[in-house]
């Protein structure tokens, strides 16, 4: 049934893209000056899980570089790499520069800024919010180079310094979550590389986009489970009864890893929680009733958002009027 496993993996980076024509041009235009030695605007790419954004850097960091043999890319991920000297580290081995152990940050920065004079680089930060010290996006930023900054939160760079801030001054492009007709369109085109012909049916496409809500990488790893459990099942194709069963699967191995990265205060705050939505202050006063040693309301408001990343608690409203429940 699965005759290519790879456009199914995480990292493949597909050739084509599919309904991000305008964020496609934006960032392009951004970065293009690199193309002829001149200075690319910064850009700061936010949006949503699973809305492509890391595809569409990668894709576009490789075509600058087929365009042009002066251009060179690289691209961490902060998330993997987080502190400032393994960022800087990732970074120069993308340029091609290994640092020996021992080398100095200072030091490697001098070797980035020279990497910089020489060539027209560009480089990206992926999940930008991880990076333990923001200070290396001002030392970057003063280089002569391009960079693109990644995050899934709207105000990952709303804490930088003022000088910071002006420094790197990136355009801000947007990626929205997908519609249900985009992400069928996404795994259809997918499923060209991936299966044998006839194999995954309409039907059970239609099923992962709307189980999906938005999200491209739920929405591929859905397909490429579902794909193996109906291989291993020996179906002769996809059903939406086996959709419906690996959606379920997820769903619980995304909550037991998520449940993983809690510190004490915020499984009390999920414990504490259900399926009626509840208000900030209504909260705090029932985890204070709970919980030892109780943090401030501040900080309380940090794990709330925390738990929303991973899924755990729902949210609708603003501000002030915002409201919780449990997400999974
Ligand atoms: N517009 C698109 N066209 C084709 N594939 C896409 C598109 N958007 C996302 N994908 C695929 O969905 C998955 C998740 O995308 P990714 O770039 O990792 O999202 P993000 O970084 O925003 O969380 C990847 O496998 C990616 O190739
Ligand atoms: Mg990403």
């Amino acid at each position: 049934m699965i005759k290519n496993e790879r456009p199914l993996r995480q990292a493949f980076v597909p050739e084509k893209i599919l309904h991000r024509e305008g964020q496609k041009q934006e960032l392009g235009n951004c970065l293009k000056p690199a193309l002829d030695g001149r200075k690319p605007r910064n850009v700061f790419l936010h949006g949503p899980c699973g809305t492509g954004k890391t595809m569409l850097v990668k894709w576009t960091l490789e075509k600058l570089e087929e365009q042009s043999p002066d251009v060179k890319t690289s691209f961490v991920n902060c998330w993997k790499e987080s502190t400032m000297h393994s960022t800087l580290a990732t970074l120069l081995k993308g340029l091609d520069v290994y640092l020996g152990s021992g080398t100095s940050t200072s030091k490697a920065l001098n070797y980035f800024e020279e990497e910089a004079e020489e060539r027209n680089v560009v480089v990206a930060l992926d999940e930008v919010d991880t990076l333990e010290n923001k200070k290396l996006l001002y030392s970057l930023s003063r280089a002569d180079t391009g960079i693109v900054v990644i995050s899934n939160k709207k105000f990952a760079l709303a804490g930088l310094d003022s000088r910071t801030k002006s420094s790197l001054s990136p355009e801000e492009i947007n990626l929205p979550a997908y519609s249900k007709d985009e992400i069928f369109d996404i795994i259809k085109e997918r499923t060209k590389y991936a299966f044998v012909s006839g194999t995954a049916p309409n039907p059970a496409l239609r099923l992962i986009s709307r189980l999906s809500k938005g999200d491209a990488r739920i929405a591929i790893e859905a397909l490429r489970r579902s794909g193996m459990e109906s291989e291993q099942r020996e179906k002769e194709k996809v059903t939406e009864d086996i959709v419906k069963q690996e959606f379920k699967k997820m769903k619980y191995l995304r909550k037991s890893e998520a449940l993983k990265q809690l510190n004490d205060h915020e499984k009390t705050i999920y414990e504490m929680i259900n399926d009626k939505w509840m208000k900030g202050p209504e909260m705090y006063d029932k985890y204070r009733e709970k919980q030892e040693n109780a943090i401030g309301e501040r900080s309380f408001r940090n794990y709330l958002s925390h738990l929303a990343d991973l899924g755990l608690l729902e949210t609708k409203g603003k501000k002030s009027t915002k409201k919780y429940r449990k997400g999974v």
